[in-house]
């Protein structure tokens, strides 16, 4: 007997850079998209190109470099943003565009202040006209959770007869209960004209911590489409988590008998990249990716997997692509035990990548005996998941203690080539270190988040420091404007990782500095937010 597939669409690009702090440039957004292939995805959706000429750059670029799922991008009913969004997504072997218009009477009346006819006006003229550049087109009823069930019918029925091939139901608000959304899908089934000819997707947000929930009773009640986004990033609260919608349909398919395409063992590493592009902690409770989701700590629950695991883990870590964090490799490892390690861990490194992380490890094992997947992860999203440097740190060293004045003293190498030296002091060494980083690069910006956790256990760990800055943007930059001090701003993380806290801080600063510098050099330039 065939079993059914739910289609997983993919909107970390999209909805999940709309998380307040989530920055992504145009290099970073083409490598997720490559690793969101990878992890077997069937849809990306790959940005909102009417929103600035760096978004339809992102997205056409994607849709140009990216084999294997379809491409798709955001427009709101109107003309010239389904025009960007076709001119984005055109080259894709296989594209989409999603047009949407917001359903609910509080959405029509305050946002759009457009009246219930002449909604469904919109849409038919919309989604006729996108269908007239592109066979694939969905559409969504923004607000769908609060919309009046009668009125939405009728707007979907629009929407199919004027050539939607896939009917998006978003709980915008996540406000809806999951056996209210899931009465929701079945309405839409039994009341709607020519359903039989579209795919029902649902699209939940986190809001009262639903998303999940909510698109898994969805699915229940005839949804074969999943929105959802890489560890649930999104708007406010967040989308429904990819990893936790496939791991529940994977672990109980007995109770769905569905499946989908996803290649579970890449769940892990997409984790680990988002993480580290968006500069977008994952908490370490988080379901499937977070630190301890796979850890034991009371005495019973450490005894009963002793003895079996399947007492207390009703999921294998490896098959989400977490790895035992024991050891793995040693200070005798060569080179090839290393890209093996690497490819089993789910990473894919060019030649040039690879050397460099390489000598990291060497580095590490040097002064770690035991070097952990964990380890490995560290290096690789230090060393690899990096911008392109202007700047690069040489050297660092700072002396502080409780009777002497933080100092340091950096070298950074220029885009010349040519090594500078500074030093300054501060209120404590990561200070020293930065004012010292400020006094060779001149652009001014504020640390807005600063954050250190150690990797493994133990006296010899690898430290992770992930930071936030802030920067005055130009008036043109398409960006919100702070209202607070009535200024555009660009934000852009960092990370870096070393057994050196100091130097990691100090990686970090450089990784947020070199994306800032790429903006004000005018690279990538909707690396902005
Ligand atoms: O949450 C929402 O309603 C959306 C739509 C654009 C689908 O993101
Ligand atoms: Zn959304």
């Amino acid at each position: 007997m065939d079993i059914a597939k739910v289609l997983i669409f993919d909107t970390t690009l999209r909805d999940g850079e709309q998380s307040p702090g989530a920055t992504l440039h145009t290099d970073e957004k083409v490598e997720i998209a490559k690793q969101l292939a990878r992890l077997g995805v069937d849809i990306i959706e790959a940005g909102f190109p009417a929103s600035s000429p760096g978004d339809l750059e992102a997205v056409r670029r994607i849709a140009r470099e990216v084999e294997g799922p379809t491409i798709c991008g955001l427009a709101r009913c109107v003309k010239s943003d389904i025009d960007a969004a076709w001119e984005a997504i055109k080259d894709a072997p296989k594209g989409r565009i999603h047009v949407f218009i917001a359903t609910s009477d509080i959405h029509m009346k305050h946002k759009l202040r457009m009246t219930r006819e002449q909604v469904i006006e919109r849409t038919r003229e919309m989604v006729s006209y996108a269908r007239s550049l592109c066979e694939d087109i969905e559409f969504s009823p923004e607000d769908a959770g609060r919309s009046d069930p009668e009125f939405l019918y009728q707007v979907l029925a629009v929407a199919i007869e004027a050539g939607a091939t896939t009917l998006n139901i978003p709980d915008t608000v996540g406000y809806t209960m999951p056996d209210e959304f899931a009465a929701l899908i079945r309405g839409i089934r039994e009341n709607v004209p020519g359903i039989e000819k579209a795919i029902i997707s649902v699209h939940c947000h986190n809001d009262l911590g639903l998303a999940t929930a909510n698109s898994l009773a969805g699915v229940l009640a005839g949804a074969r489409q999943v929105e959802c986004t890489i560890n649930g990033l999104g708007e406010r609260a967040g989308n429904a988590a990819l990893e936790e919608v496939v791991m529940a349909l994977y672990v109980r398919r007995q109770y769905f008998n569905l499946t989908t395409n996803i290649d579970t063992t890449q769940i892990y590493p997409t984790s680990r990249m988002v993480a580290n592009y968006t500069g977008m902690a994952v908490q370490a409770n988080k379901a499937i990716v977070g630190a301890n989701a796979f850890a034991h700590e009371a005495g019973i629950h450490q005894d009963g997997i002793l003895k079996n695991r399947l007492t207390y883990e009703i999921m294998d870590a490896q098959t989400v692509g977490r790895g035992e964090s024991t050891l793995v490799l040693g200070k005798h490892s060569g080179r090839h035990a290393f890209a093996d390690k690497l490819a089993q861990m789910g990473y894919h490194l060019d030649e040039e990548q690879l050397n460099r992380a390489f000598a990291r490890f060497k580095e590490l094992a040097d002064k770690k005996k035991i070097i952990s997947e964990r380890d490995i992860e560290a290096i690789v999203s230090d060393e690899v998941f990096q911008p392109e440097e202007v700047y690069s740190l040489e050297h660092l060293q700072v002396s502080c203690g409780d009777h002497a004045i933080p100092t340091a003293t950096v070298a950074l190498k220029g885009p010349d080539g040519q090594v500078i030296i500074d030093a300054a002091h501060g209120t404590g060494p990561v200070d020293a270190v930065y004012k010292a980083i400020n006094r060779i690069i001149g652009v001014p910006n504020r640390l807005t988040e600063f954050s250190v956790k150690a990797v493994t256990e133990g006296i010899d760990a690898v430290g992770e420091v992930t930071i936030r800055i802030e920067a005055e943007a130009d008036d043109v930059a398409n960006l919100p404007v702070n209202p607070q001090t009535g200024k555009k701003v660009y934000v852009f993380s960092g990370h870096g990782a070393s057994t050196d806290i100091v130097v990691a801080s100090g990686r970090a600063y450089m990784s947020a500095l070199n994306k800032l510098l790429a903006v004000k050099r005018g690279k990538n330039v909707q690396a902005d937010r």
